[in-house]
């Protein structure tokens, strides 16, 4: 009899990736930072980014490429700014630490900028955004990764596929969350194709020889992801490879590694790039929280298109889907279980009763 899966509790999902980050050396505090990004990704439905990363995360800190004590130092500073260096720790500890460090100098100078190396893949780039919303400022976050995605007119990949997300506070609204790669699409959902033979558009991939196809098998090592929105996409990844790979000095493109498939031995060596922006020095943080409101609003009730019932604000339907999660649990799909499953494996922990 095939076995329903039922939605998993959110506090369940974080003590399997506590006990995880636990057993490869993670000091208590920093398991704890890392497991909540990761499960707040999978109650967010970005399931490409949540847990599903966990068993290669462990894989890369137990081959030595990832370091269980590292500790993300600030290496120069401005009053203003920073440069960090993440010291090979897990990307969302550095992560948490290098937007924390944006928002404090922020706090003091009305923004705050930090750039980091030496870092690894740290998820969604949304989490870290949404830390200064919080807190009422306008935060963005973005990162480097290994080339993937192609340049218009180019045959293989030039750039990552830099992810991008802005976050800004409301009054009774929920936030404005903008969370994006730069490619036309994240990679991991071709992944997801590939394992589930689901088609893709046309639009997603191109070949050696730089023409459309439709086989999401030959990604990544026969082909490559087309940038979002054409030379629009290639630009801003450009952009956020200049201030996280070059004002870092992290690695760029082709010689970050892979976090997925190069050796786990080695560290990657990407670079991000948080920015705060405190809205109570720019403007009276009551008065902009009142006409962000209006202003989603007003964008809300606009005209719809012909068959169209609702226009979504960017982070609706995440926060959507913590709501959901946070009463009826995570419906967290196969291949993430399937990956959970691997992770226990490789790391002799005790299967939970919902896996
Ligand atoms: N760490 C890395 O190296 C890396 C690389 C690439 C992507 N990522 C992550 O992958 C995730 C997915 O990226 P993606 O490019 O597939 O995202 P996507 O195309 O699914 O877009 C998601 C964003 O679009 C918004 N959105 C969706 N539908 C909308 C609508 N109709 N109207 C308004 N807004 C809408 C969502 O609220 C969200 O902010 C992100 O979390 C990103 O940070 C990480």
């Amino acid at each position: 009899m095939e076995r329903i899966s039922l939605p998993v509790p959110i506090g369940a999902l974080q003590e399997l990736a506590l006990a995880a980050f636990r057993c490869c050396g993670l000091n208590e505090a920093d398991a704890e930072a890392a497991a909540e990004v990761l499960v707040t990704t999978d109650a967010w439905g970005v399931y490409t980014h949540g847990t599903k990363s966990l068993r290669g995360y462990a894989r890369r800190l137990r081959g030595g490429g990832l370091r269980a004590d590292g500790r993300p130092q600030i290496v120069r500073q401005g009053p203003a700014w920073a440069v960090i260096d993440g010291d090979s720790s897990v990307g969302m500890v550095t992560a948490r630490f290098a937007m924390r460090t944006a928002m404090d100098k922020a706090r003091a100078c009305g923004l705050g900028f930090t750039t980091v190396r030496n870092s690894c893949h740290f998820g969604a780039a949304g989490f870290y955004a949404w830390m200064a919303a919080r807190e009422g400022m306008v935060g963005q976050a973005m990162a480097n990764d290994t080339a993937s995605v192609t340049a218009p007119g180019s045959r293989g990949p030039v750039l990552g596929s830099n992810p991008f997300a802005f976050a800004a506070p409301a009054g009774e609204e929920a936030p404005i969350l903008l969370d994006i790669s730069t490619a036309a699409v994240a990679g991991g959902k071709v992944r997801i194709a590939a394992a589930f033979g689901q088609p893709i558009p046309p639009t997603w991939l191109v070949d050696l020889q730089g023409a459309p196809t439709l086989d999401p098998h030959l990604y990544p090592h026969a082909a490559s992801l087309t940038p979002m929105a054409g030379h629009k996409g290639y630009g801003l990844a450009l952009m956020i490879e200049t201030l996280s790979g070059l004002l870092s000095g992290a690695r760029l493109t082709q010689a970050i590694g892979s976090w997925i498939d190069s050796d786990p031995a080695l560290p990657t060596d990407h670079g991000h790039a948080f920015l705060a922006l405190d809205v109570g020095a720019f403007f009276p943080l009551d008065q902009y929280r009142q006409r962000m409101d209006e202003l989603i609003r007003q964008i809300r009730s606009a005209p719809k298109a012909q068959g169209q019932e609702r226009i979504w604000l960017p982070g609706e339907k995440e926060w959507e889907a913590q709501a959901q999660a946070r009463v009826h649990g995570i419906p967290l799909p196969a291949d993430v279980r399937e990956s959970l499953s691997g992770l226990i494996g490789d790391l002799g922990l005790a299967r939970p009763d919902w896996l």
